[in-house]
């Protein structure tokens, strides 16, 4: 028998309603994680990262959302059958499955001090009582590197830093051992030593917890140093997959390509050139018959405008791509 993986999301489709238009946020997506594996799903501001990961928690507003069809296998148990509102879906999202998102303060109640919430997830998920739970907060502040735990689990959202902030969003997160984080841009509104960190921080809690993380951002340079294998998503569809090695040596597909042209690496020197790729991202509430990056390709031929959208095709290995073009030929 196969072993099975942690996450296998087969097939995704996610649409939204807008007036009259239908946008298909997430297009057939396919993808999974291991146990104690660290992925990366890649692509530029409005591909379709969230609504995709919003989907696989049932955290998609229904309407204008829609789940299309899809799976989203989660420990041998399809997520997308539970109710949307029912207790198992709940016992996932903030207890199996750990949510750290972009900007904390909107994650965070600002009302309650930070002590107080990380308490509350304790209580509900694990059944603590305070007192363990109070004591369990403290520790796990401290873990985060947030000095005087003890004082500072007393305080508000508002009193903390933003990378302060994104620590107490990674020590909720972790609260109830989850088996996977999906951490949805998590560095993206902090400085560039700021995003260091919590990376770092990141990857000692996948040690820390044993767990799994899906890291989500449009910085390709982000995944580089900290991610085994990487997804790489446009227009609602992903286009490339590989390990980080197949994706950093040997792109092929061209709008990879242009990604790691356009973004700095945090793992290499500074000074390179970098190159922003031509053009927008397409209209998911129109699209064209044919491939979506086309407008914008390097390597495109009239050929690929009269034909549909590849498929995802092995290169080698673990390596797919979603693009005819041959990247040997010179
Ligand atoms: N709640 C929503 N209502 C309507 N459209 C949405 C909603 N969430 C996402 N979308 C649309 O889905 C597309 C993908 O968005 P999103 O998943 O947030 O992209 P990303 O996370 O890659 O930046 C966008 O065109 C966006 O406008
Ligand atoms: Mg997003």
């Amino acid at each position: 028998m196969a072993a099975s993986h942690l996450l296998e999301v087969k097939n995704l489709t996610t649409e939204f309603r807008i007036g009259g238009s239908v946008i298909r946020a997430v297009d057939g997506i396919s993808y999974y994680i291991d146990d104690g594996e660290i992925v990366g799903l890649v692509g530029e501001s409005g591909c379709g990262k969230s609504a995709s990961q919003l989907s696989v928690l049932q955290l998609i507003p229904m309407p204008p959302g829609n789940i299309v069809s899809g799976e989203a296998i989660f420990q041998g148990i399809d997520l997308l059958d539970f109710d949307p509102d029912g207790e198992q879906i709940r016992a996932v999202r903030g207890g199996k499955i750990g949510l750290i998102f972009q900007e904390p303060m909107t994650s965070l109640n600002p009302v309650l001090t930070i002590g107080r919430q990380i308490i509350e997830t304790l209580v509900l998920h694990l059944h603590m009582d305070r007192q363990s739970a109070r004591k369990r907060a403290v520790e796990l502040i401290d873990l985060m590197g947030i000095p005087d735990a003890k004082q500072r689990i007393d305080n508000y959202p508002h009193q903390f830093s933003g990378g302060m902030r994104q620590r107490i969003m990674i020590a909720m997160a972790v609260s109830c051992n989850p088996n996977l984080l999906i951490a949805d841009e998590p560095t993206t509104a902090l400085d560039v030593t700021t995003q260091a960190q919590i990376l770092e921080i990141l990857r000692n809690m996948v040690k820390a917890f044993n767990t799994s993380l899906l890291i989500v951002t449009h910085n390709l340079g982000v995944v580089a140093r900290y991610a085994q294998r990487i997804y790489v998503m446009y227009a609602g569809r992903i286009v490339e997959s590989g390990t980080v090695k197949d994706i950093f040596d040997n792109p092929c597909h061209p709008y990879t390509l242009g990604l790691l042209k356009s973004v700095p690496r945090l793992d290499e020197p500074k000074g390179r050139k970098l190159v922003p790729i031509v053009g927008l991202p397409p209209n998911l509430g129109n699209m064209p018959g044919y491939c979506a990056f086309w407008p914008r390709c390097s390597k495109r031929s009239p050929a690929c405008k009269k034909k549909p959208w590849p498929e995802l095709r092995l290169i080698s290995g673990q390596h797919y791509t979603a693009c005819d073009y041959d990247f040997d030929k010179k």
